[in-house]
């Protein structure tokens, strides 16, 4: 493992990697409201260099005097209650023009430090209060909680592409196998958003190893071992991921003990990504590769059930078989 301060900068490389794909303005924040980090969107709409947005406070930078007061109140009550909120206020685009928009805040925690990230898109805005509106929620903002996965799932299709149309079949064929093991809604749900997200933490590791076309390395396998590692601290920042930190943590873990990053066995591996490895396994088959054509529908079978006590569970496996020799799946995914 590399040192601590050397791995919390290749994180901060990660998430702003990541971040810079995001397709709606991204700006993250100090608990100050200094900011950090602005994205590619942001500074295109804003007309800024990033350089000199560091360090300046949002609001005195960005929002008309007008406004200030009332962001001032949201930002504080931002910070107090640690969670997703949305609000809508003007902005300042230039010196002749304003615009209004709203922005969903999620607080990123690592460790002790709090950041505060912002997601912001054009608003349509209402005449009460001067178009300002503030609302913070746990439960009636799914459309909000869904809008930021699908901005990391997309900003993960652009740094690797592939990635999108593999991680949607694993979701298929996990969220499958998941009802047929009875997994209750709530398990099936967070099952759903890890499958989307699993490969993530590939993000973090070089494009160079990454998309390269001939053999890895020892070293460069090592690295790429890494992104379990990377993805399930990538959701952990985000505090309505905290529940599939698991799922992705363990995704590479086999049955018997010989997967990475850890060497967990049987019961130690959660049963969501043994559902996962098993879907993924399968999924990666079938799928033409650069460097080799899919393999048939009953050769994967036959390598699934060669792993089938392996790297996979057997129960899991048994089932998830059945399933693929039902013919079910197929026509919903080609
Ligand atoms: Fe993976």
């Amino acid at each position: 493992m590399k040192k601590i301060s050397e791995r919390a900068a290749l994180w901060g490389l990660f998430l702003e990697k990541i971040l810079e794909s995001v397709e709606e303005s991204v700006m993250v924040t100090n608990g100050r409201g200094e900011i950090i980090f602005v994205n590619k969107k942001y500074r295109t709409l804003f007309n800024v260099s990033r350089r000199n947005m560091t360090g300046k406070n949002w609001i005195k930078n960005m929002i008309p005097d007008s406004s200030v007061k009332e962001a001032s109140d949201i930002f504080r009550s931002i910070r107090k209650r640690k969670m997703l909120c949305k609000f809508t206020l003007p902005v300042i685009l230039s010196k002749e023009k304003t615009k209004y928009m709203t922005w969903v805040s999620l607080p990123l925690k690592r460790k002790q430090a709090t950041a505060y990230m912002f997601v912001g898109k054009s608003a349509k805005v209402s005449a009460k209060k001067g178009g300002i509106e503030y609302a913070c929620a746990r439960n009636d903002m799914r459309a909000d909680y869904r809008g930021i996965i699908d901005a990391l799932f997309a900003a993960s299709m652009k740094c690797e592409p592939g990635t999108a149309s593999h991680s949607s079949r694993v979701m298929i064929f996990s969220v499958a196998l998941a009802k047929k093991l009875k997994l209750s809604k709530k398990k099936i749900k967070r099952l759903k958003v890890a499958a989307l997200l699993h490969d993530f933490g590939k993000l973090a590791i070089d494009d160079n190893i990454l998309l390269k076309k001939g053999k890895l390395t020892a070293e460069e396998y090592e690295q790429i071992k890494n992104h379990p590692y990377w993805g399930a601290e990538m959701v952990r920042l985000i505090y309505f991921l905290h529940d599939i930190v698991p799922i992705m943590a363990n995704h590479h873990e086999n049955y018997d003990g010989t997967g990475y990053p850890k060497g967990k066995r049987g019961g130690q591996i959660p049963i969501e990504s043994k559902i996962l490895s098993v879907a993924d396994i399968y999924e990666a088959l079938i799928t033409d590769r650069p460097y080799r054509k899919g393999f048939s529908k009953e050769e994967a079978i036959a390598i699934v059930k060669g792993e089938r006590g392996r790297k996979l569970d057997p129960k899991i496996t048994d089932i998830f078989l059945k399933i693929i020799k039902q013919n079910k799946l197929e026509k919903e995914i080609f």
